[in-house]
């Protein structure tokens, strides 16, 4: 829950709740609750640089159909033009919704959160969030916060995306794969959704001017041949006239009805107007940096809004030497910080590649943080974490007022950077590096390296410090290599796979990709791998066209390859393992290895060791945890969906008939905090069970939780495709492997005279990674999730495999040619 922010004043001064508030406020009821909470907002709301261009941006938004709107992070432009756009009216219509698109999904959930507060009512009604495997939206939803990948896949559905007045494709400066294919996407769709509104619209003046004529005909008609009040007999005319009501509007003359009762060419316009009205789409770009020009010029000289931001000075430190290692002195920063200023002087930001990295600086900050003397004038550091990975229900910690005598430390991805901002934030430590996808077309080699961040970035995260009042940023690299770095990153389009993509554009009914309107041009080479691994995946045919197959796994949420690993299990009667792998690929590890208790962890891992490798690995610990759950209690250890339910949270985005209205929902809520209480408990004391049992084993708790929700999802996905998620081979390793082999064909190597390996695509000489279970062991050829370059090329997550396999497993790509 977001509570009171350090800027704020506090309840009473506000004026909304009385002194003894507490005891008030226990009489409300959940609504009058929420609407409070956002009158207490408001106030922070006007604050916001962007309140006082409330109006101007509104009207240019009304009078253009895209806008490009250019403001510094912070300045309120996520969280509140949707409110104004909302506000004003825009979307008054049943059916009619604001989508606003996220690069990250915690900054989808976290924002969402946020705004249903401000507009006081409960997040999933008016207010809600899609993210891959969570919909927390319903009918009613006005405002979306939605990842840029759902909203692609809202296309599928929804060609037109018709349920959207307003898109919003927030964070365009970052330029990520999805964003970049939305540009294209929607410009298209705006100019679909304009002809068709004007085509709409004339056929609807036609039909008043024929309604007109009739009604004039009928006059004249009745003037000339008196009504004929028949009381016996028929009336043939008349009949016809009256019985003829097109969908209870228009009554048609009677040469539009053939003699069989059609209606004819002429009243089927009329019928036509009936449908759903089409509305015209407004496209608004959002960016914090000054890289307009690009935007407006692609969205055919759209105008640009420069809100201006409120910032503080920042004094800038670089170390100077180069640091060796970045997280010792990022450790050794903060707790100087810590030690030197005054506590109540402000939160410090640290800026780092990953959750390892953020998890390994946490736990040093713990055990610093039991060195300080309790009575120190210090106080506490409250290490407060946010990564894309951390489960919801963690992220919030960041947002949390400080407790007294004490601080908060956010230790961040560059999340932080511009798409989420965390009040109260005064110095941030930079260490300059951030996590970056790569793909080489040549070799076929996707990769995810810590790379230096570019100028933009850095300034961005200096930034950060000078949102209250001035701040200071530690920046942990010399000045010399500040200047070495790129002004700004690469488009994701020009350095990602695009594989995923192209099936999407494909299922789109974009057949041409290669004529696709991109913003930049994605590379030859790049474009031709990803159409022969479609090609080879069997999602595509010769000619390039959308096979069944391929429509079946552009279905699933999921990169290709792994949907052609849960389609193939059927046919070797190994769904249950396959969702165990593709649920497991969807963390980094799941294992834990503490620097300094590597040896007990290896040995707590060793019962889970297979000797095919680590997919099996990963199975018999899923199987291991599941055996451990099933003996020691019957409830329901992490099921997030039956949580929602119990608030009242549609799923699969459809609000249950319980809570149909917004009204009910609220009231809803009062009721089902007895059970909701009771429902923590259990959850509370499962989640314990689930945290001693990987404390016991050297598991990684978040990533376990995150792989069980994800499989759940998943196995939910399959049932609705017709899979039976239960079906399980046993231990019948080589069906398992074959299985996963259907999909990463690419991802293999063959063993070479001198003990290395060669990578099939792209040649490679590849070592098995020192993490693997493979390491060490020599096999004829070998498959991976991953390859890694530090000083050599290594393949994660590895596992034995005969290369006859690859035939069987990638005939289009094999062929008959390694039997
Ligand atoms: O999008 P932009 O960076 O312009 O700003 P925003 O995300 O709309 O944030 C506006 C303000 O809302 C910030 O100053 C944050 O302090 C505040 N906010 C918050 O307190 N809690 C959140 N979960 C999100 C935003
Ligand atoms: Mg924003």
């Amino acid at each position: 829950m977001i509570k009171n922010h350090k800027h704020s004043k506090s309840k009473e001064e506000s004026g909304s709740i009385p002194s003894n508030g507490k005891e008030k406020q226990e009489n409300l009821t959940q609504k009058d609750k929420y609407k409070l909470r956002a009158k207490n907002l408001l106030k922070q709301r006007k604050e916001l640089p962007i309140y006082s261009a409330k109006d101007a941006i509104v009207k240019s938004i009304e009078k253009n159909k895209t806008v490009v709107v250019i403001g510094e992070t912070g300045s309120g432009k996520t969280t509140q033009i949707p409110q104004f756009l909302l506000e004003s009216g825009m979307v008054r219509n049943f059916g009619s919704a604001i989508a606003v698109t996220q690069p990250r999904r915690v900054a989808a959930t976290s924002i969402s959160k946020r705004v249903a507060d401000e507009v006081g009512t409960k997040l999933g009604v008016k207010v809600g969030y899609g993210i891959r495997f969570d919909d927390c939206s319903s009918k009613y939803t006005k405002i979306k916060y939605l990842t840029d990948g759902m909203l692609l896949r809202e296309v599928l559905s929804d060609p037109l995306l018709l349920k959207y007045k307003v898109v919003i494709l927030d964070e365009a400066h970052e330029r990520t794969l999805r964003t970049d294919i939305l540009f294209g996407m929607l410009k298209d769709i705006q100019k679909k959704r304009e002809e068709l509104y004007h085509q709409q619209k004339a056929k609807r003046k036609s039909n008043k001017k024929k309604e007109f004529e009739y009604n004039q005909n009928l006059e004249e008609h009745s003037k000339k041949k008196p009504k004929v009040h028949t009381f016996f007999g028929e009336n043939t005319e008349l009949n016809n006239k009256e019985s003829i009501n097109v969908n209870g509007k228009h009554k048609t003359e009677d040469n539009d009805i053939s003699k069989n009762g059609d209606i004819s060419e002429k009243s089927k316009d009329l019928v036509e107007t009936t449908e759903k009205d089409v509305e015209e789409l407004k496209i608004i770009i959002m960016s914090a940096t000054l890289d307009a020009e690009k935007f407006s010029k692609y969205f055919n000289d759209a105008p640009v809004l420069y809100i201006s931001g409120r910032q503080f000075p920042v004094k800038i430190f670089y170390t100077n030497e180069p640091q060796s290692d970045y997280l010792d002195s990022a450790h050794i920063t903060v707790m100087q910080i810590h030690l030197e200023t005054n506590p109540n002087s402000g939160d410090i930001l640290v800026f780092l590649s990953g959750q390892e990295e953020i998890e390994s600086l946490e736990k040093l900050i713990s055990e610093s943080n039991n060195q300080i003397a309790p009575n120190s004038s210090s106080g506490t550091l409250i290490p407060a974490p946010i990564y894309a990975a951390l489960p919801q229900h963690q992220q919030n910690k960041v947002f949390e007022k400080t407790p007294q005598n004490s601080r908060k430390v956010v230790l961040a991805t560059n999340i932080a950077e511009t798409s989420i901002t965390i009040p109260g934030i005064r110095y941030v430590v930079d260490t300059g590096v951030h996590k970056v996808r790569g793909f080489d077309p040549r070799i076929g080699v996707e990769s995810l390296l810590v790379n230096p961040i570019s100028k933009s970035s850095s300034r961005q995260r200096s930034g950060r410090a000078g949102r209250m009042e001035s701040g200071v940023c530690y920046r942990l690299y010399t000045e010399g290599d500040y200047d070495k770095l790129e002004e700004d990153d690469e488009p994701e389009i020009k350095r990602r796979q695009l594989t995923s993509v192209i099936l999407t554009l494909k299922a789109a009914g974009i057949d041409d990709v290669l004529g696709f309107d991109y913003m930049d041009i994605p590379s030859k080479p790049a474009m031709k791998n990803a159409l022969l691994e479609l090609y080879s995946l069997e999602a595509l045919d010769e000619n390039g066209n959308l096979c069944e197959l391929g429509r079946w796994m552009a279905e699933f949420p999921l990169d290709p390859i792994y949907s052609k690993v849960l389609y193939e299990s059927q046919k070797y009667k190994c769904t249950s393992e396959a969702l165990d792998l593709v649920a497991a690929l969807s963390v980094e590890t799941l294992f834990y290895n503490p620097i300094n208790s590597r040896d007990q962890a290896a040995a707590a891992h060793k019962q889970f060791m297979s000797i095919d490798g680590d997919h099996w690995t990963v199975i018999n610990l899923l199987r291991a945890y599941n055996e451990y759950r099933d003996n020691s209690t019957k409830v329901v250890i992490f099921d997030q969906v039956e949580e929602q339910d119990l608030v009242g949270t549609p799923e699969n985005g459809n609000i249950s008939k319980k809570s149909n209205e917004n009204h009910r929902n609220e009231e809803l809520d009062d009721q089902n905090s007895t059970k909701r209480h009771k429902k923590d408990n259990v959850t509370k004391n499962s989640q314990q069970k689930m945290e001693y049992w990987c404390h016991k084993h050297f598991v990684n708790y978040r990533n376990l939780t995150h792989v069980i929700k994800v499989r759940q999802q998943i196995t939910k996905l399959c049932l609705r495709l017709g899979i039976n998620p239960d079906v399980s081979c046993g231990d019948q390793t080589d069906d398992v492997l074959i299985c996963l082999l259907s999909g990463f064909f690419y991802k293999c190597a063959m063993l070479q005279p001198d003990g290395t390996y060669r990578s099939l695509s792209g040649s490679q000489t590849v070592h098995i990674h020192p993490a693997s279970s493979m390491f060490r062991k020599k096999a004829a050829a070998i498959v991976y999730d991953q390859l890694v370059f530090t000083n050599k090329l290594y393949a994660k997550g590895v596992s034995a495999i005969q290369p006859g396999w690859l035939s069987i497993a990638a005939p289009r790509l094999y062929g008959q040619k390694l039997i």
